[in-house]
């Protein structure tokens, strides 16, 4: 290779050098490889060449043209290695921007609720549990311990159907017969059962079908401490620590001692309103200590085991939650309405 090569080859090095897109170097590669290009028009002088020379000029400017082509080839790839790294780094993924938040299939606020529900009973250790909502009388009420005189079982109660012996189930609590069957002795126990229910009630705060969760746990030394304390951690979790609770003495066939569980009014924040009725409490919720004749209708030994159960209800929370003074809006299908809602995520701050 003469002089004027390595010139050539010089000149060619300081202009790859220069380059810093992939594009400059493919105009480099024209300029020199090109139809119209250095190279190519000295091998076409080539042929102007005597013959005896030819030979010789021909295998030289050849060689010089493999040894651009590598130059351009190492260029061009280290351009595109560069333009990568470049462009991944632009591109880097951030995952703290907010996600776009679709405009349809948007979660209903019950079943929002529902889930956040859950999700503290799941972190607490229970697991789910569940059961027909077309039920059998003994589940929904003998097995309980409600008395066939019971106003709960009247007609203005309970829906019947025209099978003998079936009602709608009125409330969740048939599942604490069916989860303990299902445990077949087995302890703890230690389940929730989220689910419709159906009574014959239409009022601001009452729709004909709403749904309930029902907690149940049967173990060694359950104690009335086990059940505030669990449920006292449940409100806490679902409306902030800030949330005053209150634990009121009440009455159902299948628990005993049984209590009522109300919080603050969100509407009025306890001082009273129309929402709360005047007594700055919601109720959200029954509970009690498993009935013996329960536990036993279970398949338990009310000498060995003891539990607490309680049954809350969705809508009531919902309402607490979402500071709704009619829950009848939950069903009324209007978008703009339950759309205003898709934003909460739970989990205020503790
Ligand atoms: N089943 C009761 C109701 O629907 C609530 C409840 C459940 C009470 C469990 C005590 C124990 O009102």
């Amino acid at each position: 290779m003469g002089e004027d090569n390595a010139d050539e080859l010089r000149e060619l090095g300081e202009q790859l050098q220069d380059a810093s897109t992939v594009l400059q170097v493919q105009e480099i590669r024209n300029a020199w490889l090109g139809r119209k290009g250095i190279i190519t028009a000295r091998l076409k002088g080539v042929a102007l060449l005597p013959v005896e020379e030819r030979r010789q000029a021909g295998q030289q400017w050849n060689s010089v043209r493999l040894a651009i082509e590598t130059m351009i080839d190492d260029a061009l790839a280290r351009l595109q290695n560069q333009e990568e790294i470049l462009q991944l780094e632009q591109e880097r993924l951030d995952m703290t921007i907010p996600g776009i938040e679709p405009a349809v299939a948007l979660l209903h606020p019950l079943t929002r609720v529902r889930r956040l529900v859950e999700d503290v009973f799941l972190r607490m250790g229970f697991t789910l549990s569940y059961g027909p909502e077309v039920e059998s009388e003994w589940y929904n009420f003998e097995a309980l311990n409600i008395p066939p005189n019971h106003p709960a079982r009247d007609m203005q109660d309970s829906f019947f159907v025209d099978i003998p012996n079936l009602v709608l189930r009125t409330h969740t609590s048939p599942v604490q017969i069916r989860g303990m069957q299902a445990a077949a002795g087995q302890l703890p126990v230690k389940i929730i059962a989220p689910g419709r229910v159906y009574r014959r009630d239409d009022d601001p705060t009452h729709t004909p079908m709403f749904h309930q969760i029902e907690g149940l746990v049967v173990d060694h030394k359950i104690s009335l401490a086990d059940l505030q304390g669990t449920l006292l951690a449940m409100t806490k979790d679902l409306l902030g620590s800030d949330i005053r609770t209150r634990f009121r003495p009440s009455y159902f066939p299948f628990t005993e001692p049984s209590m009522e569980v109300d919080v603050t009014c969100a509407a009025c924040n306890g001082t009273g309103c129309r929402v709360c009725k005047g007594t700055g409490w919601v109720e959200i919720l029954g509970s009690g200590m498993v009935h013996p004749v329960v536990l036993r209708n279970g398949g338990y030994d009310p000498k060995q085991v003891t539990g607490f159960a309680f049954g809350l209800g969705i809508e009531r929370l919902a309402m607490r939650i979402f500071e709704l003074d009619d829950l009848r809006l939950l069903y009324q299908n209007d978008l703009e309405f339950l759309s205003r809602f898709s934003r909460y995520t739970g989990r205020p701050a503790l």
